[in-house]
């Protein structure tokens, strides 16, 4: 069969509340045009993240019945921790309630003052967290990514180069983590090749530095190493996330994605020493380290869900369907970035909207345009979420101007997909009458969360 369908049924559903185009243009407004603000009952379809946003199963649900809610030692958390050493291998885990409690306890323990960290591309709360810590968050984002038409396989992979100069630059030292997003988000949801996986590793180990695998998207990545990579065709994606993660010294996990939870994260190492002071900060902010932030049904959900995101027949479906809107929006004349990457479409609103210089925001732009045609919700990857430098207060466009049409795992059918392909095609169409924006109010951390927008 042709027809790659989605491999379940539908046992409960979620009404969506259908509202008019005049409508959605009042609601943008009043919210100063910031598509966070918006309350989501007032979207039709949410492709603001596929974080937390996944929907369960009913071995999940089922297994939330079984949480074991002791606060010290549950028969949840042996099971969690079974769960993560089984794919991840390393020997402590940090349980934790979401990514980012993972990377703040993390930097909290690496990075001091004067640190430098490379990644192939930081995530917003891990390139905040590392500024917070007082050390500087550093791309390297291998030079075929910086053309979002380039069919490159692994557009996701770490300029191997640029980050022996760093190194060379800035003295092994001052590098106390090189990091690697697996599959890069920032960078357009594009997979890291095992080659590169390695190479950062070699690198790494042969300077002393520790290598940590930001692992939000694992197995997502592993699928595509099975398809694309030259001798892991006949590996499972299980041996294949296990081969990547034999490379590092550990992982930061954000389970809210690849292990369809709705809460959750945690932290792994084999670091002994780094382990303890680590349990010593969770115990100060997230708890007793049996439990992390999370309820023992959170870390049952987390177990189910680590093992079923594994399952080929669900990647396979997963990773057609998201590549099936790029392709479609392609075949539109669209420009979006292509190939197609694992979690979501990235529309590339520098080429969508060239009369709109980077300083106008024209990702933010596109992203209220489609909100207001179809009630579809992305976000903006691009000079609002990286343009602006904390410190210094300097503003300059960021590496591109992204709007990101995350797609949650499980909830939405094909026929939403069209509805969304459709929406974002009609804005083409009058894409000519778009303009730019200017923003009117602004944080100094994350400001994409909060700041309000004007047209300019
Ligand atoms: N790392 C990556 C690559 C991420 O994509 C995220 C979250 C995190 C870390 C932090 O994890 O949200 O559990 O604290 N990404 C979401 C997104 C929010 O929409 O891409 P968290």
């Amino acid at each position: 069969m042709k027809t790659i369908i989605e491999p379940f049924r539908i046992k409960t559903v979620e009404p969506i509340k259908m509202t008019t185009p005049e409508e959605r243009q009042g609601l943008i407004e009043r919210v100063g045009f910031n598509l966070f603000k918006l309350p989501a009952e007032d979207v039709i379809i949410d492709l603001l993240t596929d974080s937390g946003t996944s929907a369960m199963s009913a071995a999940q649900w089922g297994a939330l019945m079984q949480g074991d809610e002791s606060y010290a030692g549950a028969r949840s958390w042996y099971r969690f921790e079974r769960a993560v050493k089984e794919i991840f291998g390393f020997e402590h885990v940090i349980p934790t309630h979401q990514g980012r409690a993972a990377e703040r306890i993390l930097f909290s323990v690496l990075v001091r003052p004067g640190h430098v960290v490379p990644s192939n591309t930081h995530f917003d709360t891990t390139r905040a967290n590392i500024e917070f810590a007082g050390g500087r968050a550093v791309d390297l984002p291998a030079p075929e990514a910086a053309d979002p038409a380039s069919r490159a396989p692994f557009k996701g992979d770490m300029d191997v180069r640029a980050l022996e100069a760093l190194i060379a630059e800035v003295g092994p030292e001052r590098i106390p983590v090189i990091m690697l997003t697996v599959t890069n988000n920032s960078g357009g949801g594009q997979p890291v090749s095992m080659a590169n996986i390695k190479a950062v590793s070699r690198i790494a180990r042969t300077h002393g530095i520790p290598f940590y695998i930001d692992a939000c998207r694992f197995a997502e990545n592993a699928w595509f190493i099975k398809q694309r990579e030259p001798g892991y065709a006949d590996k499972t994606p299980r041996e294949i996330a296990r081969e990547m993660f034999s490379y590092a010294d550990g992982a930061t996990m954000s389970a809210k994605k690849d292990a369809f939870a709705n809460i959750g994260g945690f932290l792994v190492t084999n670091d002994g020493d780094l382990a303890a002071q680590e349990r010593d900060l969770l115990i100060l902010t997230e708890g007793f380290p049996t439990y992390g932030g999370l309820a023992g049904r959170d870390l049952e959900a987390i177990a189910v869900g680590l093992d079923e995101v594994l399952e080929e027949d669900y990647l396979n479906y997963r990773i057609v369907s998201t590549a099936y809107v790029a392709n479609k929006l392609d075949e539109a004349g669209v420009p979006v970035m292509l190939p197609a990457g694992g979690h979501a479409v990235y529309l590339d609103a520098r080429r969508f909207l060239p009369h709109v210089p980077p300083l106008a925001y024209p990702g933010q732009a596109l992203s209220v345009e489609l909100y207001v045609e179809g009630g579809v919700r992305g976000v903006e990857i691009g000079t609002v979420m990286f343009g602006k430098d904390p410190h210094t207060g300097e503003e300059k466009p960021a590496h591109w101007d992204l709007v990101r049409l995350a797609i949650p795992r499980r909830v939405y059918t094909q026929s939403h997909m069209d509805y969304v392909v459709e929406a974002v095609a009609q804005v083409y169409e009058r894409r000519e009458e778009i303009g730019g924006m200017r923003i009117v109010r602004e944080p100094r951390f994350l400001r994409h969360f909060s700041a309000e927008f004007a047209w300019a």
